[in-house]
């Protein structure tokens, strides 16, 4: 059976890691047919805006998209598309399992944290404003419904993949009243998960925890800054962003990738790691079933990786046509 996928390519490296990530998928002998949407700066130009109605309208119709990553401008310009999407389609839990990968030379071997970050609300509510000049305030919305169903979510998720435990990530010693409100929706959520064990973390101690020993917090659950400051934390633990998967998930549509962003500083160079979109892109075809497909590129990585062949950001000479080459040929040969 064809799937039929949204494929946003994105900006900056977005579309040589969409265009090794589709290569990819196809040694691997998945069926899709891609419903190639554009969104970003370079479409605002041409349509002026930066997420056309047929974008959503495609995700909702297809309920699977992958993403190449898209920029925001810092400090001015328009709204992050980004933030955006996932608020538009409601995709309220942000996976992003950290794990290390052979022959990458981690700062810890052996690294197995997953961070499930609250994607909708928090400082990412988007209301700012200048009360006088000199002053500035940015709202921080937490809700109920957002903290119960994350913290569901990440109960679930750790039942599911046979987790041990779940770890609220909070800061609601100076917060009491917002990060209060997390907290207490975590301690009910727990008492519906007996099997898992619930602990409670202040995000600076995490910080630290996360360094000297992640994989005992197992799977994070956080706010959606928080989330965001720690998912370049365990980037860092495991050889950097080029490798870290993501999925945004929602109740009728999931949106897949990269912790990374657009990485406009090598964007064109063809030097650009295409291993957190292709991993982005096994998560999907998880999602959607396609397990054996998941499973070849899965182990055409280790394979790849295990045999030193790296992208310069793991500290190698390998291109990313070269790297998805290889790729696939060691896919093909499973
Ligand atoms: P970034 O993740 O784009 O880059 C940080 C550093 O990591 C850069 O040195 C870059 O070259 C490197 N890097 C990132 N991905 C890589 C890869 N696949 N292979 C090799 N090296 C890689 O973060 P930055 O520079 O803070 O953001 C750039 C733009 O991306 C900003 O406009 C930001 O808003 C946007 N962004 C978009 C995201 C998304 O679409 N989901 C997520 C994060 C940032």
């Amino acid at each position: 059976m064809a799937y039929t996928i949204t494929l946003i390519p994105g900006d900056g490296i977005g579309p040589e890691v969409a265009n090794a990530t589709k290569q990819v998928l196809e040694a691997a002998g998945a069926k899709i047919d891609w419903d190639v949407q554009e969104a970003g700066a370079a479409v605002a130009e041409k349509r002026g805006t930066t997420l056309p109605d047929e974008v959503l309208t495609s995700i909702r119709r297809n309920k699977v998209a992958l993403k190449g990553p898209i920029g925001t401008p810092i400090g001015k310009g328009f709204r992050s598309v980004n933030v955006t999407l996932r608020q538009a389609l409601d995709l309220y839990a942000n996976v992003r399992p950290v794990r290390s990968l052979p022959g990458v030379e981690p700062r810890f071997e052996g690294t197995d944290v997953v961070i499930v970050r609250e994607n909708t609300e928090d400082l990412y509510s988007g209301l700012e404003v200048m009360i006088m000049p000199g002053i500035a305030q940015s709202m921080k919305i937490i809700t109920e419904r957002a903290s119960l169903r994350i913290c569901e979510y990440a109960f679930d998720y750790a039942e599911r993949m046979g987790r041990k435990r779940v770890t609220v990530v909070h800061k609601a010693n100076i917060m009491k009243i917002s990060d209060g409100l997390l907290l207490e929706c975590f301690r009910k959520v727990a008492t519906k998960h007996p099997r898992i064990e619930p602990v409670e973390v202040i995000v600076d101690a995490c910080a630290l925890q996360m360094i000297k020993n992640a994989n005992r917090l197992d799977v994070i659950v956080t706010e959606n800054l928080y989330g965001d400051i720690l998912s370049d934390l365990g980037a860092g633990l495991v050889g950097g962003l080029g490798i870290v998967p993501g999925a945004n998930i929602g109740v009728d549509a999931a949106v897949f990738e990269a912790v990374h962003g657009s990485a406009p500083d090598i964007a064109g160079m063809g030097i650009a790691n295409p291993t957190a979109l292709i991993q982005s892109a096994v998560m999907m075809l998880q999602h959607i079933g396609e397990l054996a497909a998941a499973q070849r590129i899965e182990r055409g990585l280790l394979a790849t990786m295990e045999n030193g062949v790296r992208t310069a950001d793991l500290g190698g000479p390998t291109g990313t046509d070269e790297f998805t080459r290889t790729l696939c040929e060691t896919i093909g040969r499973m």
